[in-house]
């Protein structure tokens, strides 16, 4: 492609402004559209943006001739239906996570971006967050020996739309949410090993008013070669985001804090305008981010996702990886429900993995 890649936003809230600000870093990509059902909302975010449309109507920007890419930051339960009518249209797909809700609807999507000959990228950010691709890198060229143990966890007090408290719209709890960060991360880690195996422990413990979702939950996953994995995940952890991980192998252990790690320890009496996601309070003791979203890997992310649909490259990360981690959603799910581990592959007619646990 000689042109810069044309790109059409769906979504004008919390993620959509991360794709914003990350495509603005990428040179070879130019925001063309946006697209979200109110319209006052997408017309501000156009003009925030400097984003020359806007429209409520999906299908009318769709049909706009310069769009090469669209990225769906909507809803969990809308990003089937969204995807298919992309697909249809003959767009390259940029899908957030979690995939979908169910294991149905990702094969309608991964089936017709192939038929429609269009790339389905799955977005998850922390397979380019620069710590994390550092960490990978001494496990790769052996300084950490074989590995044994991996641990990710990702935590806050909760999430600030309504759609991720329903689980009919989310599809799951935290470990819908936060938890497709980890099972990605570990597979992106141990390329080519398949999980044997899920044990999950799940709670809703404080936020019981709100969501019939997990706020909490534990989930350990076994790879065919013995490698154990532990996930933590939290929607009840206050004072702000935390995104962690450890490696530990026979020859060593690296430990890696995405946010804390690289922040500037801040004491105010008075707080500060913002620290960190989901910072709650800054009186006091808090941490503030500087290139939160650079640390978390969203630009680098869509340099890559932009990098394939101009020079048709295959994507690190696709429809199929985000299958495989909603099987493992799915799996974790089943545990908890039974409270039992749980072998792989998984199969599931269940339309929302969370049915699973509550019975
Ligand atoms: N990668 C990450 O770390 C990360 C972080 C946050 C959210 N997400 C994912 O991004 C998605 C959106 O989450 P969010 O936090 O931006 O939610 P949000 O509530 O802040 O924004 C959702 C947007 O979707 C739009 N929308 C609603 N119905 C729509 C429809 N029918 N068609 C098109 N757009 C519609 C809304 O108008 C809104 O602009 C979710 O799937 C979530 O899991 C990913």
């Amino acid at each position: 492609m000689d042109k810069k890649v044309g790109v059409g936003l769906i979504g004008s809230q919390f993620i959509s402004s991360i794709h914003v600000d990350a495509l603005s870093r990428v040179s070879d990509s130019e925001v063309l559209a946006v697209m979200s059902p109110s319209e006052g909302h997408a017309k501000s975010f156009a003009e925030k943006f400097h984003i020359p449309n806007h429209f409520t109507d999906l299908d009318k920007m769709l049909a706009m001739p310069d769009l090469d890419m669209v990225v769906i930051g909507a809803p969990n339960y809308l990003h089937c239906e969204i995807t298919l009518k992309i697909a249809k249209a003959g767009k390259h797909i940029v899908v957030e996570k979690p995939l979908c809700t169910n294991l149905k609807e990702a094969d309608l999507m991964i089936d017709a971006c192939k038929q429609a000959n269009v790339k389905l990228m799955y977005a998850e950010e922390l397979c380019f967050a620069p710590k994390y691709v550092r960490m990978k890198g001494l496990l790769d060229q052996g300084a950490l020996g074989k590995p044994v143990l991996f641990k990710q966890s990702e935590k806050h007090d909760g999430p600030h739309a309504d759609h991720f408290w329903d689980v009919e719209r989310s599809g799951g709890g935290v470990t819908m949410d936060m938890g497709c960060h980890a099972i990605q991360f570990f597979r992106w880690l141990h390329p080519g090993k398949a999980i044997k195996s899920v044990y999950a422990h799940m709670m809703t413990s404080v936020h019981n008013d709100k969501t019939k979702g997990d706020d909490n939950s534990i989930v350990i996953l076994e790879f065919e070669d013995g490698v154990v994995a532990v996930m933590e995940e939290s929607w009840t952890k206050l004072g702000g985001m935390d995104d962690k991980a450890e490696i530990h192998g026979s020859e060593g252990v690296a430990y890696a804090d995405v946010l804390q790690g690289n922040s500037i320890q801040t004491y105010s009496n008075k707080g500060i305008d913002y620290a960190v996601e989901k910072a709650g309070n800054t009186i006091g003791w808090s941490y503030t981010m500087y290139e939160e979203s650079w640390n978390y890997g969203f630009p680098q992310e869509f340099e890559h996702f932009v990098d394939c649909v101009k020079n048709n490259k295959q994507p690190l990360i696709t429809g199929e990886d985000g299958k495989a981690v909603l099987e493992v959603i799915f799996a974790a799910y089943e545990s908890a429900g039974l409270g039992k581990k749980v072998m792989l592959p998984f199969k599931s007619d269940v339309d929302k993995p969370y049915k699973l646990w509550k019975k």
